[in-house]
């Protein structure tokens, strides 16, 4: 794989990339209603997202914090900018009334019993999507997994479903058990994926070099929360995440298996959206979850 010398420099992190006409980085040239639903999804006056990630069950059953999505994720609907579910839950949980954009989950396979979970098809129609009038549908993409070229191919052809019908693709890393987490390899995971036709990518974060992963990413990225921090770590990820090129979240864990999920999403959309610093967000976090 071809390596920069002087790896920070040649990413040229502090210099965005152009999107004449349209807010969000590499969608200006995308169809009407594809950037409809993108606008959507992403708040056009900050071009960020706090989507809540409540999809877990697809391969985790009733996890920590998931087991009444109807009692404890409804409650937090007004909170996010769009919800990632499985259709499942839309259908059975999320009132039709609710005016918030619906991201799908669209791959699935192996549960967690299994230990090689890369092993997945594409689980849901895109007219199915359309039926349910979501604003996205989400996909893993296991680059360096045993199967690798399947979960690729199963995003092209969601792509290309996706340009159909005006529904766009985020394509999400998904790291096997042992493989190593850091910049190369989201650059490298993220990268192929936009390649590939996705309209945007949720990857996680990394300490060093993050933004050397969102700059070399021609679409959004929105960064995964992952395991359950303490609070102040999480919106301090957040913070560093958005601060170095991400257009927002994409969190699960880090909101609805806090204390105080209300507090919790309330803060994380403050760092977001208005760039609130993390203590300063943790500090509305702890005033908010006092008033609870
Ligand atoms: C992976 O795609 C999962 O299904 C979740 O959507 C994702 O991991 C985000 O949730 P969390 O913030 O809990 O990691």
């Amino acid at each position: 794989m071809p390596e920069a010398d002087k790896e920070g420099e040649r990413y040229s992190a502090d210099v965005p990339q152009q999107s004449p006409g349209f807010f969000l980085k590499g969608s200006h040239q995308l169809d009407w209603g594809m950037k409809n639903r993108l606008a959507s999804t992403f708040n056009p006056e900050t071009g960020r997202t706090v989507m809540l990630a409540v999809d877990h069950g697809y391969f985790q059953g009733p996890t920590t914090g998931l087991e009444r999505i109807d009692l404890s994720i409804l409650p937090l609907l007004p909170s996010c900018d769009a919800l990632f579910c499985t259709r499942g839950i839309l259908r059975s949980v999320v009132p039709a009334s609710s005016q918030k954009p619906m991201v799908l989950r669209a791959s699935g396979g192996p549960s967690i019993l299994r230990e090689e979970l890369s092993d997945e098809q594409i689980a849901m129609d895109m007219d199915d999507a359309v039926r349910l009038n979501a604003s996205g549908v989400g996909i893993q993409v296991f680059i360096g997994g045993e199967h690798e070229t399947r979960s690729v191919h199963n995003m092209t052809k969601l792509v290309d479903a996706g340009l159909r019908v005006g529904i766009p693709v985020m394509g999400i890393t998904a790291v096997g058990k042992t493989m190593v987490r850091d910049a190369k390899y989201f650059r490298l995971a993220c990268r192929i994926i936009a390649e590939l036709g996705a309209q945007y990518v949720k990857t996680y974060y990394v300490e060093e070099g993050f933004e050397t992963v969102t700059a070399s990413c021609p679409v959004p990225v929105v960064m995964a929360g992952g395991k359950k921090l303490p609070e102040l770590e999480a919106l301090t990820m957040a913070y560093n995440a958005v601060q170095q090129g991400a257009a927002g979240v994409d969190m699960g864990r880090n909101i609805f298996q806090s204390d105080a999920p209300k507090a919790m999403i309330a803060a994380v959309g403050a760092v977001v959206h208005q760039n609130m610093k993390p203590n300063e967000a943790f500090d509305l976090y702890r005033s908010l979850r006092t008033n609870k």
